[in-house]
């Protein structure tokens, strides 16, 4: 009884599973467990623990929601297979509260038919899954626009939830867009910069400033969009050259 009772406690708070895994959440993180959002996306610097929060809330939902379908995708196979390594040794360290059907290398299937799915991060293979309940799409950022559409069509009929991660990385792609796309499109948003990170130390800080350059830096450490460093034009070049304010030089009068 007692058990079942800590098992409920564990179901309905996740801030509470993350613990029950040894990792006292940050700030963010607690609120971010917390939420009900389905549509979430996460511009956080390097390191602060965006991945380990997304495996951890792909395992909670594969765990509780009986059935689930969760699929883990980003720009590469390698990094998705990371997400899910963090979501097996996760599923390891509780002790595997419910049984596997299967227990791969890119795929973990329990007797509830939760499964989690890791995506290659190429469009043609991963057309065919329908119906995932959560989509979590790390290094979002980096991820082709072509990719991204091509996957959300899989959370058409389930209605499933959706959540981007990232660094960012230049002014353009859909994280981009999305993030500065204005508050209508029912995104809860967090911005998490490496002061914020109680496990980056100030100095540590310090040295990657003097080693980087001041971009690299801002875009790593700060949630900064900058603009990709083989651009000729600036994104508010751009910008300024498609208003109907600005005359052009030759041609039409
Ligand atoms: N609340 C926490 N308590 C203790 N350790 C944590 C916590 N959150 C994250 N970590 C640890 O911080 C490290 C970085 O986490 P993670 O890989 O999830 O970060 P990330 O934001 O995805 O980084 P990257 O941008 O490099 O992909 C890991 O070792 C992880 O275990
Ligand atoms: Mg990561």
């Amino acid at each position: 009884m007692v058990a079942l009772r800590e098992d409920l406690r564990l179901a309905l708070d996740r801030a509470t599973f993350a613990r029950e895994l040894g990792l006292e959440p940050d700030p963010w993180q607690e609120r971010l467990l917390r939420s009900t959002s389905d549509r979430v996306l996460l511009n956080c610097c390097r390191q602060s623990g965006k991945s380990t929060m997304s495996g951890l809330i792909a395992l909670h939902r594969a765990l509780y929601h009986p059935g689930s379908l969760i699929l883990c995708l980003a720009p590469a196979l390698r990094q998705s297979q990371e997400l899910f390594g963090k979501v097996l040794t996760f599923y390891r360290d509780l002790g595997r509260p419910i049984p596997a059907h299967a227990e791969r290398k890119l795929s973990l299937e329990l007797e509830n038919e939760s499964r989690i799915v890791t995506l290659p991060g190429t469009d043609k293979t991963i057309r065919g899954f329908s119906g995932a309940t959560l989509l979590i799409v790390d290094e979002a950022a980096r991820v082709e626009d072509e990719l991204y559409f091509a996957v959300r069509p899989m959370l058409a009929v389930s209605g499933g939830g959706l959540m981007m991660l990232s660094t960012p990385h230049g002014k353009r792609g859909v994280f981009y867009e999305e993030w500065t796309g204005g508050a209508g499109r029912g995104w809860e948003r967090y911005e998490v910069k490496a002061e914020e990170c109680p496990r980056i130390t100030h100095k540590f800080l310090e040295e990657e400033r003097e080693a980087l350059p001041s971009w690299v830096y801002r875009q790593e450490y700060e949630c900064s969009f900058e603009e990709t460093e083989d651009q000729v034009f600036t994104y508010e070049m751009v910008e300024q050259a498609e208003t109907s304010e600005v005359k052009p030089l030759f041609g039409a009068a």
